[in-house]
């Protein structure tokens, strides 16, 4: 009797504490069963699921943008108008919503109270909401936060410490002022280096991609510091989203399915198993199926196959996107019809409730059962217990002091420094060794809002002037590099030639800092990746002075520069370093970092044939010089740098490769080493890439594939011998087209630089 009084009062006190019986629906006598924080998740969950009204559940399946409950109806105005918010929670019950822009903490802060008040105190049955937001590189869409490079920049670093790191600010940063769910970490592959979302992807390798999501979630899941709260990930956009025939977003893919289940799918399963909790869809139609619409990505492979048991939440407006995008339905009912039976559980709808009413009078028709409606209620409900909503659904404001710490932008640097790609760097005119007078120029020169790109304060990234104060410029960058050396901004190179080279007399070196403005989305699609003309003239108009120049180009996906490097001394790709990419590249220019990014992409040479490194040795059969022997050399020619390649300020050398066995078999494992030596004059750190090459096999296979990476650092004339445990079960097999694996017979090599060593698997 007393124990039952005792956890009675304990229930009693956690509920005052926690602000939920100020709900008018409970008396402090009927508290039900799943406000009770002890009782089992799933338990609640059913408790909740049977006292909730079908609008009330189909409410739960709504998701809408945050332009519906603010005073002016536009996005960026984080100013709460309560009466629309508690028409929409109230009244339609619905469960989520989303987005908005960059204003200060507790700005936020003062929003999701007001907002989660509503939800709370108001419903009927007391549901928090769930609030998702896309802060994808860090908290992007919030004033005063830690901005980390973009993922392309942090699969650069080839350092998954970098990763783990941006998911842990980002929930530290995100989880106080009531941002529950982030659409992050982006899971594609970016396979396409023109489509407008590559900057969004970790890079074009499976194992980069699956390795860099799982620190991050790691990360991000696992930040004791927000306790106690806690938060829901999404992984996106599945599946095979990231390249587009055309490459422009969000329209169709063809792939063949085995090329799905080896190179897009990975990375996905590798996240399922860690852990995650939603997925968004991909808007694309793949292989003539609207993802949204395709009961067999969505269920027979996602739930079926992957065993994902989360929650699939649409992409923005992809119900609509059926009838007016894709036209596989008539009507915004008949498309409800499609999504729901395919199996989404949320539908980000945005803007209106068409989504409620239609589902509503589907299940009233009896087309979709309320059976089915349960079943992504349940997961709705399931992720809120989970992530404590009914426990702490208010936000708090007397930590916020923790958003935009020293010690987290001091992270954001060391990635970027980490991810800054050295491609070329003839007569080691880097680093610069004392120059008196340096000439910058370049659209991304002065500019801040270029390093961070899309998705940085606002959708298509923020106003020059919206950036912080404090955050660099190139160009301020520079000065504070080089205090001594006379710095020369030249906003735009003078049209007269004399007068330009009048300008850039007695100069010692010229930087040009190029490459693209922010972009995010469709807003990002191009028709041709060749850098733009303005600045290829540009390059050749300084390289005319024959003063050494120097090429930084900020840019989201590799602009091709084939005609122009012959005039650059050296280039730098420099990605999109986030809010400290100035301070890392004026770091790299001055040597006091050693550069050590390697490129997550290949840099293609030509328009009209682009690969990645991982192609089938039959894409340069008559291109090669001797064809039987593909696997021999990699590079078929048609890139300017290849995926992996990274130069630095020392050399590197590898030797010693070897297999402690010539044969490996089912269960059993092999270790390959090899010595790293630094054989420059300084100290660095490089990324070592181990690759295996499958010599014959029955579905052909890639030339070579990335298996295994770490980062070593060494002094100069050190060296360091590391190993590459083989173990068939992890490394030797291949997917077929249904997405088995299949393990055969065959020779492989192992592969470091130019260093290879062959043995023999039998299953
Ligand atoms: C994008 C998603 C994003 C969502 C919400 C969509 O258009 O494709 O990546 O998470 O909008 O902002």
């Amino acid at each position: 009797m007393k124990k039952i009084r005792a956890s009675i009062l304990s229930i009693i006190i956690l509920a005052v504490l926690s602000g939920l019986l100020s709900a008018p629906a409970f008396a402090q006598q009927e508290r039900p069963l799943y406000l009770n924080p002890e009782a089992p998740i799933h338990e609640r969950v059913e408790d909740l699921l049977s006292r909730m009204t079908l609008e009330e559940k189909i409410g739960q399946m709504s998701q809408l943008d945050i332009s519906q409950i603010n005073t002016t109806g536009i996005q960026a105005d984080v100013v709460l108008d309560p009466e629309k918010a508690r028409n929409l929670i109230v009244n339609h019950h619905v469960g989520s919503f989303i987005n908005g822009e960059a204003v200060p903490p507790q700005q936020w802060y003062e929003y999701m109270a007001g907002l989660t008040r509503i939800a709370v105190e108001e419903s009927r049955l007391g549901i928090p909401i769930i609030y998702g937001i896309d802060h994808v590189h860090g908290a992007s869409y919030m004033a005063e936060t830690t901005i980390f490079p973009q993922p392309i920049n942090l699969g650069a670093t080839f350092n998954t410490a970098h990763s783990y790191n941006m998911g842990w600010v980002t929930a530290l940063e995100m989880a106080d002022v009531g941002h529950h769910w982030n659409f992050a970490p982006t899971l594609d592959v970016g396979v396409n280096q023109i489509w407008g979302r590559l900057y969004e992807t970790f890079g074009e390798d499976p194992l980069l991609v699956s390795q860099m999501g799982v620190a991050y979630l790691d990360g991000f899941h696992n930040n004791a510091d927000i306790a106690p709260y806690r938060l829901a990930s999404n992984a996106k956009h599945f599946i095979a989203y990231s390249d587009p025939v055309s490459g422009w977003d969000k329209t169709p893919v063809s792939l063949g399915m085995q090329e799905i289940c080896e190179i897009h799918l990975p990375p996905f399963q590798a996240a399922i198993d860690a852990g995650l909790m939603t997925i968004m869809g991909n808007s694309s139609e793949v292989n003539g199926e609207p993802v949204h619409a395709s009961h067999f990505f969505l269920t027979e492979m996602l739930r079926n196959q992957l065993g994902f048991e989360g929650v699939v939440l649409t992409d923005w407006d992809e119900v609509g996107k059926l009838v007016g995008f894709h036209r596989t339905a008539r009507d915004y009912k008949e498309a409800t019809y499609q999504a729901v039976t395919a199996g989404i559980d949320v539908s980000m709808t945005p803007l209106t409730l068409q989504f409620n009413d239609a589902l509503l009078e589907l299940v009233q028709e009896g087309r979709i059962s309320e059976e089915r409606i349960d079943e992504s209620v349940r997961r709705v409900l399931r992720l809120k217990f989970e992530i404590g909503l009914f426990e702490n659904p208010f936000p708090r404001s007397d930590r916020l002091d923790r958003i935009g710490s020293e010690e987290s932008r001091l992270k954001s640097l060391e990635a970027a420094r980490e991810s800054i790609v050295l491609l070329k760097n003839e007569d080691e005119v880097l680093p610069l060794r004392n120059p008196a007078r340096i000439v910058l120029a370049g659209p991304s020169a002065n500019s801040k809002r270029n390093l961070a790109g899309g998705w940085t304060l606002a959708w298509q990234g923020g106003r020059e002037e919206q950036y912080p104060e404090r955050m660099h410029t190139i160009y301020s960058a520079l000065q504070a590099a080089f205090p001594d050396a006379q710095l020369e901004l030249m906003e735009a190179l003078p049209e007269n030639r004399e007068q330009l080279m009048g300008q850039l007399a007695g100069a010692d070196v010229i930087i040009y800092a190029g490459g693209e403005e922010p972009y995010a989305e469709f807003l990002g699609n191009i028709t041709d990746l060749n850098l733009p003309q303005e600045q290829k003239d540009d390059i050749r108009h300084l390289a005319a002075s024959g003063i050494p120049l120097v090429t930084v180009l900020v840019q989201g996906r590799p602009r091709l520069i084939t005609d122009v490097l012959g005039h650059m001394d050296a280039l730098i790709h420099a990605g999109l370093p986030g809010f400290e990419g100035a301070e890392a590249i004026a770091d790299v220019l001055s040597g006091r970092v050693n550069p050590s990014g390697r490129l997550p992409f290949t840099y293609p040479a030509f328009a009209g044939h682009m690969l990645n490194y991982n192609h089938k040795p039959s894409d340069i059969f008559f291109f090669h010089p001797d064809s039987q022997h593909p696997f021999e050399e990699p590079n078929p020619g048609t890139h300017l740098f290849t995926f992996g390649e990274g130069l630095s300020y020392t050399s590197f050398s590898y030797s010693d490769l070897r297999v402690s066995a010539d044969e490996v078999s089912a269960g059993g494992s092999l270790t390959a080493s090899v010595t790293v030596t630094n054989t420059g004059d300084v100290a660095g750190s490089r990324p070592l890439l181990w690759f295996l090459s499958n010599t014959y096999a029955t579905i052909p296979r890639p030339v070579r594939e990335l298996k295994h990476f770490e980062r070593v650092h060494l002094e100069p004339g050190a060296s360091q011998t590391l190993e590459f445990e083989i173990r068939p079960e992890e490394v030797l097999w291949y997917p077929d087209g249904n997405c088995e694996r299949v393990f055969e017979a065959g020779t492989f090599l192992v592969r470091v630089g130019t260093l290879k060593e062959s043995f023999e698997f039998r299953p």
